[in-house]
């Protein structure tokens, strides 16, 4: 494989099949079964897709065989983007997809609002978006802008017909994931970091496994981040 690819299909795959090593691991193992998931509930084959801010494409291996066109838009340039642009003013005609997929950007838009309107408006009808926003999560990069609720959710994509809204996790998971995050966050040196994730980070991942499957609560107060399916 080129190696221009190679370090970003990495990154992509780490985020599809995380490593019980990694702080996030919870949210994003739950995240993948979702699309997983619904991605199979969308019909017909030949989709037409949108990745916005689609820098490392995790979730594009879900649909690899029923692809007509993979489009990747984002602000930043790496080999895997075909269109450098804003999901703000996304550069393509009205009614062109059938799919927008849309993880871990909507934290990023100074105007939100203005990108669900972007996504709307280039969507077929009847074609869907799927989006993952950080629900109770720490900041992770400093030019993050916002977190997300169910309500908000609801408001900002209420022109869209059909809307599930599902935790990655509930709120159990929510308080593992939070302070194993948090634990990293405060290991200012990569070595310390590398310690934690290979010691205390699987203990906390596998408890936080160990409580979702126990299944003792369905409370999303404190979920770390929410999957979204909406439909035009
Ligand atoms: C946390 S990464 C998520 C990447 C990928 N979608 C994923 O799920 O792993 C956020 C991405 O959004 C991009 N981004 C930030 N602001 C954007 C904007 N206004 N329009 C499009 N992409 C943007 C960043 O460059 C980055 O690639």
């Amino acid at each position: 494989m080129d190696d221009k690819y190679a370090q970003w299909l990495k990154v992509a795959d780490a985020r599809l099949h995380p490593s019980i090593t990694n702080p996030n691991y919870l949210v994003l193992r739950r995240r993948r079964l979702i699309l997983d998931e619904w991605i199979t509930g969308i019909p017909g084959d030949g989709l037409r897709v949108l990745d916005v801010g689609g820098r490392y494409q995790p979730y594009r291996p879900l649909l690899q065989r029923r692809l007509r066109s993979y489009v990747a838009l984002d602000v930043s340039a790496t080999p895997l983007v075909d269109v450098l642009g804003s999901g703000e003013q996304i550069p393509f005609k009205a009614c062109t997809f059938d799919l927008v997929l849309a993880t871990g950007v909507f934290e990023f838009f100074p105007q939100p609002r203005v990108a669900a309107a972007e996504v709307h408006r280039v969507l077929k009808p009847g074609g869907h978006l799927l989006l993952s926003v950080a629900g109770v999560c720490p900041r992770m990069n400093d030019n993050e802008q916002w977190r997300y609720l169910p309500l908000g959710l609801k408001s900002l994509l209420a022109s869209f017909s059909k809307i599930e809204i599902v935790p990655e996790g509930t709120s159990l998971g929510g308080i593992v994931r939070l302070n194993a995050v948090a634990l990293s966050c405060f290991a200012k040196y990569r070595i310390i970091r590398q310690i934690l994730h290979h010691t205390i980070v699987p203990i906390m991942n596998l408890l936080g496994l160990g409580l979702e499957g126990a299944a003792l609560s369905t409370n999303d107060q404190i979920a770390g981040n929410y999957s979204v399916l909406a439909q035009k």
